[in-house]
């Protein structure tokens, strides 16, 4: 098996006979391979028990199979247990071991019994493909248009709050990263750095900015000012929330956001210099936004405005009518509302209302290639990933989220060329259907 493959459990040995199948997370076994004489490292994945990560390192040199140790190799002792990440979920363990424990539990909670957070993973594996055969597939690519500009993939970097507690560099790294991707990064309200101070720093990149609601309108609009004036294309609007949900994770570790990493960008709006906190920028949400709110809003801004947080028709043909020129399927990264619907559930209801009349983006739980290519054949025209590139971003900072956004790059490649596609905009609903046993949504 080469360096780098998904095996099914079965298909790893024990080390010895009387060892157990599963030893459980981050325990690690060792094999000598007969025909190959190379060492195999098996790592389990408790939360994903089929699956597990295999690497080949020499019994005498801890080099990687390029010569060198790569900065995301994890160890075991002192020998490299893995050469480096090879899926996001290889990349959630690393930031994982390196996160303190209050703020991993911020990034990778969920609302409550965490029930669509865990149904985000697994509603994507509710759809199977439906590849198509002899295709010529010797040229694939994978740029696409999202709202009339090109991205070199339909995927996007989802706006995610306080990335300074992941990486020192932040969402200038994050940035930087998705410009190097070459494709847009959404840069959340609640960052850690202005949307001035990312243009300067990753003035190559292409930004949208995302948008909490105000009491205050003039707060609001100077939110976007700021935004719009720094080169960002699109005004994303979080319709689903205020309030913040409740988040048991961050309740047992008592995580607070530390004192010295304010939101800068609601700080400057307004018009204070003291550090302004989550809790007092929640405080001063309008919970009372409504849907004649986004068309004012819209109608009044020079770039695109979507709304983020939809989850059925009715809400999708309301975006429609209120000017909405795109709309994200979203529950949040299962953070808000609990027990709502998969994002990947979701998602055929909104575009079949929407009918081509907006952009349809969606995120939640999309871990692989396959999973983009599942929501493209539904009819979405991009997708966000939201921890995937935080992972990647605490892993290894800007260059750790540039290889993530890399490998999801290629595993779409992957999908598309094996689906007999040669293009994202080849995907269609003929290339997807139910699993069997799935009940939620049939096309
Ligand atoms: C730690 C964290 C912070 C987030 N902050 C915001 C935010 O400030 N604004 C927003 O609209 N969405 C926010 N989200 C939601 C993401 O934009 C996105 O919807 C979600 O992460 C997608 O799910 P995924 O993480 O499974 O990819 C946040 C998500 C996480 C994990």
């Amino acid at each position: 098996m080469p360096y780098g493959v998904h095996a099914p459990m079965d298909s790893v040995q024990p080390a010895r006979p009387d060892a157990p199948r599963d030893p459980g997370p981050r325990q690690t076994r060792l094999q000598k391979l007969p025909r190959r004489h190379d060492t195999v490292l098996a790592r389990s994945d408790a939360r994903n028990p089929q699956v597990c990560c295999v690497g080949f390192v020499s019994d005498t040199d801890i080099k990687t199979p390029r010569g060198r140790v790569s900065p995301l190799s994890g160890r075991l002792g002192s020998r490299p247990v893995i050469d480096e990440p090879i899926n996001i979920a290889d990349f959630e363990r690393v930031a994982a071991e390196k996160l303190e424990a209050g703020v991993l539990g911020y990034f990778a909670g969920g609302a409550c019994d965490e029930v669509t957070l865990r149904d985000n993973v697994e509603g994507w594996q509710r759809w199977r493909l439906r590849p198509r055969m002899l295709v010529d597939v010797s040229a694939v690519e994978t740029s696409a248009q999202v709202l009339g500009a090109e991205v070199s993939m339909p995927i996007l970097v989802a706006p995610v709050a306080y990335q300074r507690l992941a990486d020192s560099e932040g969402e200038v790294g994050m940035a930087r990263a998705a410009a190097a991707a070459g494709t847009v990064m959404c840069l959340s309200t609640l960052a850690t750095a202005r949307p001035s101070e990312v243009a300067a720093e990753a003035p190559a990149g292409r930004r949208w900015f995302q948008l909490y609601c105000f009491n205050d309108k003039a707060v609001t609009r100077a939110l976007m000012d700021e935004a719009i004036e720094s080169g960002f294309e699109a005004i994303v609007v979080t319709v689903d929330a205020p309030p913040g949900g409740r988040r048991e994770r961050d309740l047992r570790t008592g995580f607070k956001i530390p004192e010295g990493l304010g939101v800068p960008s609601v700080q400057a709006a307004l018009g204070v210099d003291r550090e302004v906190t989550i809790e007092e920028t929640f405080s001063l949400m309008d919970p009372a936004l409504s849907w004649s709110d986004i068309e004012d809003l819209a109608s009044d801004c020079s770039v695109p405005v979507l709304v983020k947080g939809v989850l059925t028709a009715e809400d999708a043909v309301l975006a429609v009518e209120h000017a909405a020129a795109g709309i994200v399927v979203s529950n949040h990264g299962g953070r808000q509302l609990d027990c709502v619907l998969a994002s990947a559930d979701a998602l055929p209801e909104v575009v079949d209302a929407v009918e081509g009349r907006a952009a349809v983006l969606v995120d939640g739980g999309v871990r692989h290639g396959t999973d983009v290519a599942i929501a493209l054949a539904l009819g979405a025209d991009a997708v966000l990933v939201g921890r995937p590139a935080l992972w990647g971003l605490a892993a290894a900072g800007e260059e750790g989220a540039r290889r993530v956004l890399e490998l999801l790059r290629d595993e779409l490649e992957l999908a598309l060329a094996l689906c007999g596609c040669t293009s994202p905009a080849e995907l269609s609903r003929a290339h997807v259907q139910r699993a069997p046993g799935a009940s939620v949504y049939s096309v």
